[in-house]
C-alpha cells in the first residue's frame, strides 16, 4: 500500500484571498512518495469524512506539503481556521498523478479557479517549457501566478469579467499555442475545451476530475464517475482510486 496515515504538523497558515488558503505542512511521510497531481484526504476536526485536498506542492528533502483550498463548506470553513503549530491527520498520497512530459516536450497546462493548485507542481517537470493559462472569476481571484513564473512558466490569464488579462475562459488563451501534451483540472465546460483542442492539434491529454467523495480509497462508491474502454463501452470507475487524473479519450465528461 503506497498511501499511510500521518500526523502533520502546520508550519504556515496564510490566506491568498479571501476565501482561499496556503497551507505549508511537516509529513515527511506522505512527501516523500507523493507524486505531482495526487491528493491527500484531510481530517477535519469534529467531522466525520475527510476532505480531498491536492498537492498544490511538496518537497521530500524538507518533508513538506503545500496544500491550497478554498473555503466551499463547513470542513473547508474549519480547515481555514487551524493555526500554525496544529496538527492535521493525513491519508495520502492518494490516486494516480499526472504522467510528466517528455524531455524537451512543450507542456500546456490548463487551470480553472480552484482547479490551479495542482498543476503547480505538475508544470514544475516541464520548467520553462511550460505553458500555463489559468483562468479566475475576476482580478482579485487570482492565485499562483508568481509561483508559476517563479518555476520558468509563461503564464496566461483569463478572468470571466475581463478585469485582467483575456476576458474569457482559460481554454482560450490555448487556442493559438503550440504544444505537444496538455493537462487540465478545473470545471467540467473547461476539461471538454482542452480534450477538444488537444484532440484536433493531435497530442495527448491528461484530465484531473473532481467529485465528491468518502472513503477516498475505493472501498465505497462515493466518488464513481462514467469511463470508456478502449473498444467504447461505457463503465463506472472510481476518481479516488482510478484517477483523479485520466486520460482524456478514458473519461465521459
Ligand atoms: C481529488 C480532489 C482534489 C481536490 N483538491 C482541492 C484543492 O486542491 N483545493 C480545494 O480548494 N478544493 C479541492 N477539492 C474540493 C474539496 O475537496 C471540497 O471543496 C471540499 O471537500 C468541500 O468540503 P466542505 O466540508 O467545505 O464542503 P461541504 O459541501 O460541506 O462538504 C460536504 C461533503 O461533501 C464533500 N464534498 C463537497 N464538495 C466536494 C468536492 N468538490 N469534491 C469532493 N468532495 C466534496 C466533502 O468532502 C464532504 O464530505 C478537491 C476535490 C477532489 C475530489
Ligand atoms: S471515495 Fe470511496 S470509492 Fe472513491
Amino acid at each position: 500500500m503506497k498511501y499511510q496515515v500521518e500526523n502533520g504538523v502546520l508550519l504556515h497558515a496564510a490566506a491568498l484571498t479571501g476565501d482561499v488558503y496556503d497551507f505549508v505542512i511537516k509529513a515527511p511521510g506522505i512527501a516523500k512518495k507523493a507524486q505531482p497531481g495526487q491528493f491527500v484526504h484531510v481530517a477535519v476536526p469534529g467531522k466525520t469524512l475527510r476532505r480531498p485536498i491536492s498537492l498544490c506542492g511538496f518537497n521530500a528533502e524538507e518533508g513538506t506539503l503545500r496544500l491550497v483550498f478554498q473555503v466551499r463548506g463547513e470542513g473547508t470553513a474549519i480547515l481555514a481556521t487551524l493555526q500554525e503549530g496544529a496538527t492535521l491527520d493525513l491519508l495520502g498520497p492518494l490516486g494516480h498523478g499526472f504522467p510528466a512530459p517528455k524531455e524537451g516536450q512543450k507542456a500546456l497546462y490548463v487551470g480553472g479557479g480552484i482547479g490551479v493548485p495542482p498543476l503547480l507542481q505538475a508544470s514544475k517537470a516541464a520548467g520553462e517549457n511550460a505553458l500555463v493559462c489559468l483562468g479566475f472569476r475576476t482580478a482579485s481571484a487570482v492565485i499562483l501566478q508568481q509561483d508559476f513564473e517563479q518555476n520558468g512558466a509563461t503564464v496566461y490569464l483569463a478572468t470571466d469579467d475581463g478585469s485582467l488579462g483575456h476576458h474569457g475562459f482559460a481554454a482560450d488563451c490555448a487556442k493559438d499555442l503550440s504544444f505537444d501534451v496538455a493537462y487540465a483540472c478545473g470545471p467540467t465546460p473547461m476539461l471538454r475545451a482542452v480534450r477538444d483542442l488537444a484532440k484536433e492539434k493531435g497530442v495527448p491529454c491528461y484530465l484531473s476530475l473532481e467529485e465528491r467523495m468518502a472513503c477516498g480509497v475505493g472501498a465505497c462508491l462515493g466518488c464513481a464517475t462514467p469511463l470508456i474502454r478502449e473498444d467504447g463501452t461505457k463503465y463506472f470507475g472510481h476518481v479516488c482510486k482510478d484517477g483523479p487524473v485520466f486520460e482524456a479519450g478514458s473519461v465521459d465528461l
